[in-house]
C-alpha cells in the first residue's frame, strides 16, 4: 500500500483509435493500489482530500512510455562502433555482454539501466539481457527495486558466438524453469522467452523456445531480417525452410505473444504469415540508421495490418529515449515515403501513440496501460517542456498550444526535461 496521489498539469492522452487527446488543464487522481481513480477537470478541493497532490500546471503528463526492445548489457557502449550488424556483434556486443559473468557488472549495470530508463521516462522496459543466469536474476532484483515495469529475458545461445555466451537446450530450459518460477508475473516482472536470433540458436534451442513461451505464457522476444547479410546466413543455416519468419514458424516461435525486432527485409509472404500468427514487428529506428540496416516501410506495415512496437534497441540505438525514438520514427517514415515516391501519412500523433498506447497493445495490455482513463494503471512521466522551448519564457511562445508543446517536445526532446516519473502510483524517479 502507498500513498493516495494526483497530478494537475495538462494532459497528452492517447486514444484507442490511434490519435490523441490534448487536454490543456486536468486532474489526474489514484488511489493507494496505484490505479486511476478519477481523471477530469480538476474538482472541488474537498474531492482531493487523502490525496499527495504533484501541482505541475506548467508541465505536461504523458503516459509512462514503453520500450518495446532494448539490451540491457549494451548500454554501457552505446554510441560506439557503428559498422554492421555481423561485425558489429562480433566486435562490441558479445565482449560487453561476456563481462556479466561478474555479478557486480551486472549488479551495478542493471541498477544504472532501470534508474536511466526512468530518467527518460520509461515505465515498462522489455529488455534482453545477457547469456547469464544469475546476471538475470540480479536484473530482476534490480528492476523490482527500480519499481520499473520489466519484461525481461536470458538470452539464448547455441551456436555461432564466442564459447563464454553458449548454453545448450537442456541448460537453457533449467535456467530458464528457474527464473520463471521465480519472476513471471511476480509483482511488475514478467520473464521472457530470448533466442538472440535464428543464426546462434539451433533447431532444438528454438523448438524449446517455442514449447516454453507457450507452456507458460510468456512473451518470446528475437530479432528477424534486421540485415541483408544477417537474412542470407539465416537462409544457408536453415535450407529447409522457407524464409527467415518460417524458421521460427517451424519451431513454433511466432504467437501472438512473439516480438520480432526489425522486420525491415521482410518478403510479402514473411509479412502475410506474421500477420496470421498475430505476432507483433517491433521498429527501432535510431538503431537501423546507425547500423545501416535500412528504413522498415513502417507505413506500409501498418497498412498491411501488421501488429507494431517501437524500441530503442540500445546499443545499436544509442539512446534509451522514447520521445527520441519518436521523433526518428517520424523522420525515417518520411525519408521512406519519399524513396517509395508514397505520400508519408506518418505523424508526431501516431509515433507518440506507439510509445504509449500502441506498445502497450503490443503487450496485450492496451486496458490496463498507455492512457488515462479510470481503473488503468497509475504509469505516467511528467515533462518541464520549458526545457525545448525555443524562447528563453515560454509564455511568449506563440506556439503553444498542448500539440504544439508535444512537436517541441518530440523534436526538440532531451535527456532532463522528464521531471517526474510514476509507475502504478510509486514516485520511481524526480529530478
Ligand atoms: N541481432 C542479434 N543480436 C542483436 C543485438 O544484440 N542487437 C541488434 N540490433 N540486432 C541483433
Ligand atoms: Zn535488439
Amino acid at each position: 500500500m502507498q500513498n493516495k496521489g494526483g497530478v494537475i498539469s495538462a494532459f497528452v492522452n492517447p486514444q484507442n483509435d490511434g490519435t490523441l487527446a490534448f487536454i490543456e488543464r486536468a486532474c489526474l487522481l489514484y488511489d493507494e493500489n496505484g490505479r486511476i481513480d478519477y481523471f477530469g477537470e480538476v474538482p472541488a478541493a474537498d474531492r482531493l482530500i487523502g490525496y499527495e497532490i504533484l501541482l505541475r500546471e506548467k508541465f505536461v503528463t504523458l503516459p509512462g512510455l514503453i520500450d518495446l526492445h532494448t539490451h540491457l548489457p549494451q548500454y554501457e557502449f552505446a554510441s560506439q562502433g557503428a559498422e554492421a550488424l555481423l561485425p558489429w556483434l562480433n566486435r562490441y556486443t558479445f565482449p560487453q555482454e561476456g563481462r556479466f559473468s561478474d555479478d557486480r557488472v551486472a549488479e551495478l549495470q542493471s541498477l544504472n539501466f532501470f534508474q536511466s530508463s526512468l530518467s527518460h521516462g520509461t515505465t515498462t522496459t522489455v529488455a534482453y539481457l545477457s547469456a547469464h543466469s544469475r546476471a538475470a536474476d540480479i536484473a530482476f532484483s534490480e528492476a523490482s527495486r527500480a519499481g520499473i515495469r520489466a519484461y525481461l529475458g536470458l538470452t539464448l545461445m547455441d551456436r555461432n558466438v564466442p564459447e563464454e555466451l553458449l548454453t545448450t537446450a537442456a541448460d537453457a530450459e533449467r535456467n530458464m524453469m528457474k527464473l520463471i518460477e521465480t519472476w513471471h508475473k511476480k509483482g511488475l516482472t514478467e520473464f521472457v522467452v530470448t533466442p538472440r536470433f535464428a543464426i546462434s540458436c539451433s533447431g532444438a534451442l528454438l523448438d524449446l523456445c517455442g514449447k516454453l513461451s507457450r507452456a507458460y505464457d510468456t512473451f518470446l522476444q528475437t530479432h528477424i531480417s534486421e540485415n541483408r547479410d544477417e537474412v542470407s546466413e539465416t537462409s544457408r543455416l536453415f535450407p529447409e525452410a522457407k524464409s527467415y519468419a518460417d524458421v521460427y514458424d517451424q519451431h513454433g516461435c511466432l504467437h501472438a505473444k512473439t516480438l520480432l525486432g526489425h522486420g525491415i527485409h521482410l518478403a510479402e509472404a514473411e509479412r502475410r504469415l506474421i500477420r496470421e500468427r498475430e505476432s507483433v514487428v517491433v521498429h527501432c529506428p535510431v538503431s537501423n540508421n546507425f547500423l545501416g540496416s535500412g528504413i522498415l516501410p513502417y507505413q506500409n506495415f501498418r497498412h498491411e495490418k501488421i501488429r507494431l512496437g517501437l524500441g530503442t534497441d540500445v546499443a545499436a540505438g544509442y539512446s534509451l529515449s522514447m520521445l527520441h525514438e519518436a521523433k526518428t520514427m517520424t523522420e525515417m517514415a518520411k525519408l521512406r515515403a519519399h524513396f517509395d515516391g508514397a505520400k508519408c501519412s506518418i505523424t508526431v500523433a501516431d509515433a507518440v501513440y506507439q510509445a504509449t498506447l500502441g506498445n502497450a497493445a503490443a503487450l496485450s495490455r492496451a486496458h490496463d496501460l498507455g492512457s488515462f482513463a479510470i481503473g488503468k494503471q497509475a504509469d505516467f512521466c511528467v515533462i518541464d517542456d520549458s526545457l525545448c522551448d525555443t524562447l528563453l519564457d515560454e509564455e511568449k511562445n506563440h506556439y503553444s498550444a498542448l500539440a504544439e508543446r508535444l512537436n517541441r517536445i518530440v523534436y526538440r526532446s532531451h535527456n532532463n526535461m522528464v521531471e517526474t516519473t510514476v509507475v502504478a502510483g510509486k514516485t520511481v524517479f524526480a529530478r
